[in-house]
């Protein structure tokens, strides 16, 4: 069996963390893009390079021809700007809906069967670009936040008890903004709820406290790394998260994962993606699970996906 094409459109951090990943885990053979001259190359070569002493079999190739995507099974785009501290995602939406629409047009010609995955942001806004341009079915465009988001939550979860962050499960919903919704109530470790374990350590209202700064620190994730890194944004856990997501549709894992997904009628939204949890598997999004949401978390849910649809809206797409 032919290895997968795997085509990376953008070669910044993200784009060059994802194919290393990529490379050792022997997910593919990668090709990066950019439009910047040589930096593709320089990092393809790069990390060819290291597949000696890692151990890996992938060709990786870098380009800065749109037609070279052609055949690619999966195409991963990261293009655009980052954020610098004191921005918002919201900030890069002039800037980076025209990479998206250069992007989505090369997609749509050279690689008309893959499935895409987008990063770039502000999220929610981009892979609606992306999928309106590409006209593709929604199960083989989506967006990756949710995985992200829910990892910095787990994280946050497994410092502040220290136990063990394989155990720990977190699901958060919504945009990928500061409005994104965790959900307390299925945040679990080995099943046993978070709260539990919070209230058992600190008391009730005090683990009320801790939880809701926990909170605080997932939805401000993204930006508390942007303030600490000066120049641009997270990249390792990205990638991380996107791998996740790669092995789930190659692997036809059928993962439970919270990802962007585009919703008619779920949670009673039509026609705008927000991240959800839906089975991963070969197809893509092969189907969206519908929680049933108490009253104060669909408020918060509501609010999130509110702001999500002024974005979209503002661009008339
Ligand atoms: C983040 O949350 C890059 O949006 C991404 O760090």
């Amino acid at each position: 069996m032919a290895r997968k094409k795997i085509a990376l459109i953008g070669s910044g951090n993200i784009g060059g963390v994802l194919a290393q990943l990529l490379a050792v885990r022997e997910l593919g053979d990668i090709l990066l893009f950019d439009i910047l001259e040589g930096l593709p190359l320089g990092k393809s070569l790069d990390i060819l390079e290291t597949s000696s002493v890692a151990g890996f079999d992938a060709d990786l190739q870098g380009t800065n021809d749109y037609a070279d995507i052609k055949g690619a099974d999966l195409v991963v785009v990261s293009a655009g700007l980052a954020r610098k501290p004191g921005m918002s995602r919201d900030d890069l939406i002039t800037t980076n809906s025209k990479v998206m629409h250069a992007v989505a047009t090369a997609i749509r010609e050279y690689a008309p069967d893959a499935l895409v995955i987008v990063i770039s942001n502000p999220l929610d806004v981009m892979v609606t670009i992306c999928q309106k341009i590409t006209g593709f079915p929604k199960q083989r465009v989506i967006g990756m936040a949710g995985v992200l988001d829910s990892s910095r939550f787990a994280t946050f979860i497994a410092l502040e008890l220290n136990v063990s962050v394989k155990d720990v499960r977190a699901l958060v919903l919504g945009g990928h903004g500061d409005d994104m919704v965790p959900l307390i109530r299925f945040a679990n470790v080995s099943g046993i709820p978070v709260m539990e374990l919070l209230e058992k350590k600190y008391g009730t209202a005090r683990a009320e406290e801790v939880m809701a700064s926990l909170v605080t620190r997932t939805r401000h994730a993204g930006g508390e790394i942007v303030g600490l890194l000066k120049t641009g944004s997270a990249f390792y856990s990205p990638a991380a998260s996107v791998i996740t997501m790669i092995e789930a549709i190659f692997k036809d894992q059928k993962r439970v994962l919270p990802v962007c997904a585009l919703l008619e009628g779920e949670y009673g939204v039509d026609g705008y993606y927000v991240g959800v949890p839906c089975v991963i598997g070969a197809n893509g999004v092969e189907q969206v699970i519908e929680l049933a949401l108490t009253s104060e978390e669909r408020a918060m849910f509501d609010e999130s996906v509110s702001h999500v649809k002024d974005l979209v809206d503002s661009l008339n797409l």
